[in-house]
């Protein structure tokens, strides 16, 4: 073989090795910039849709009441052009209003390509997660603030008992919402209170059911986080829904905020936040203990990891029949990271609590035990520390429930 035969042989080899990997290298990696380009069109979008559109649409794109659904499959193969249209311009006559600007809208033509990839690409269960990672808080507890106007409306209805309905309105607002729904619709945790039935109720019944809970589930006993006057005034305020619905007072859904997620006291807000209207109920201000443990306390600080903080408030209880609903579905990752911080944050002034275990396991402050003989404190009992007792929920690590009853273990 002379030297030229040589090269040509070898350029011949290269050809037939190299050409075909190419021409399959290369549009792979035209996919996967494809792919690329298509996430961040969706993660650009989900904060515009957390901001503008989840309103009506609600945050998995399910829809709220009247607005349509927008995570159908009916959708995501729908032309190009007619979502863009629709979202751009509107429908006219209806409450979807163009978006374009110019239409008036706040977008330009690059974000509402974005919006159209969100709703033909989006894994829909993730765009609260996904704007939640760029600081974008998305309403996912449905918590309301309630308008000054509305309570002077509801107060002007009636001289007698208007600024009760109105105080019972705003208590409802910020206590209940979280289980029985904005409009008293309900929730998966909670039944629907806006209801003829609860109307037709016995305010006394109602009064009963609100301060002694139902036991056994989420619907904890409520005196010892709200007075019998407040109690009082969320009944009234449950027994004339219908006619404060009539004059147009409707709570509506809470707006997202903007949290600068590397900030640990902003993240240490926003905990703080979630920690008073979604869990002092159970585990009362500043964590110290109720139907739910003390979690500000050394026993329960100093031996939980971060991770098993985490998992508890994703999975709920661990004990059976346990009250700690999970939240993993409700939060956002974020939203549970603030409040790991915001608990962690009493560790180093947590207390040595005597009996840091909640009145569902037999512990709490003796004020709130049920004086049933199953929970009260009896001599020898393990009462204190730690381990030591082991018996029915006097100390001892959660994991170890006994469930004897009480005395047996000694
Ligand atoms: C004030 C409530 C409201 C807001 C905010 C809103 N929409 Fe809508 N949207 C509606 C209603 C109502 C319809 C149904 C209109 C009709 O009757 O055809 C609709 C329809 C749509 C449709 C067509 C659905 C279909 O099945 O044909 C799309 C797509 C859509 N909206 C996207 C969006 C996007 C994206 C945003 C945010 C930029 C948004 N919407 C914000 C109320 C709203
Ligand atoms: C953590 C979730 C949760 C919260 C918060 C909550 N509830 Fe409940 N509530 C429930 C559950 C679950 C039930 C159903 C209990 C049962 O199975 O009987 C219930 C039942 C009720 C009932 C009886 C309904 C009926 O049809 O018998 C009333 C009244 C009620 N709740 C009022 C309230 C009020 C008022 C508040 C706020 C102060 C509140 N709840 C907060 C979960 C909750
Ligand atoms: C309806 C009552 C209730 C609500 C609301 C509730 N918890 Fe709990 N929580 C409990 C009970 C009861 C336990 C005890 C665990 C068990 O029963 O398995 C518990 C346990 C815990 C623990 C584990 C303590 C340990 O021993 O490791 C943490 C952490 C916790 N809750 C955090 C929260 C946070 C954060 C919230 C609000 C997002 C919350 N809980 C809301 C009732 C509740």
């Amino acid at each position: 073989m002379n030297k030229y035969n040589i090269i040509s042989f070898f350029g011949f080899l290269a050809l037939v090795i190299i050409l075909p990997i190419y021409a399959w290298y290369e549009p792979t990696q035209r996919a996967d910039a494809q792919d690329d380009l298509q996430n961040q069109y969706v993660t650009d979008a989900s904060v515009i849709y957390v901001e503008s559109c989840a309103v009506c649409h609600g945050i998995e794109g399910e829809g709220i009441g009247a607005t349509p659904a927008l995570n159908n499959a009916a959708l995501q193969t729908a032309a190009y052009e007619d979502l863009f249209k629709v979202i751009a311009r509107g429908r006219y006559g209806t409450a979807m209003t163009g978006w374009h600007d110019d239409e008036g809208g706040p977008y330009n033509d690059y974000q509402i390509q974005q919006l159209v990839a969100l709703i033909r690409y989006a894994d829909w269960t993730q765009i609260g997660e996904l704007a939640a990672a760029q600081g974008l808080i998305p309403p996912t507890l449905p918590i309301p603030s309630v308008d000054p106007e509305m309570v002077a409306q509801i107060i002007e209805m009636s001289p007698e008992t208007g600024s009760e309905w109105a105080a019972g309105f705003q208590l409802y607002a910020s206590n209940c919402t979280v289980c029985h729904g904005i409009q008293g619709e309900s929730t998966d945790l909670g039944l629907p209170l806006n209801t003829a039935d609860i109307q037709s109720r016995d305010a006394e019944e109602l009064i009963r059911i609100i301060s002694e809970g139902v036991s056994g589930t989420a619907m904890v006993p409520w005196h010892n986080a709200l007075t019998p006057e407040e109690i009082g005034a969320i009944v009234g305020f449950l027994q004339h829904w219908d006619e404060i619905e009539a004059e147009g007072v409707v709570l509506t859904p809470p707006e997202p905020v903007w949290v600068d997620i590397d900030d640990p006291a902003s993240m240490l807000e926003l905990g703080k936040r979630i920690y008073s209207t979604t869990c002092v109920a159970c585990h009362a201000e500043e964590g110290s203990g109720g139907t739910g443990p003390a979690l500000n306390s050394q026993q329960i600080l100093t031996t939980r990891s971060d991770e098993q903080l985490r998992d508890t408030i994703v999975s709920g209880g661990w004990r059976p029949n346990s009250t700690m609903p999970s939240f993993g579905d409700r939060l956002t990752s974020v939203e549970i990271d603030a409040l790991v911080s915001y608990l962690r944050a009493w560790e180093p002034t947590a207390p040595f609590v005597e009996n840091p275990r909640g009145t569902q396991q037999g512990g709490g402050p003796p004020w709130l035990r049920t004086d049933d003989g199953a929970t009260t404190t009896t001599p020898g009992q393990g009462q204190g520390r730690g381990n030591q007792g082991g018996g029915q929920g006097q100390g001892g690590p959660p994991w170890r429930d006994s469930g004897s009853p009480p005395g047996q273990s000694n």
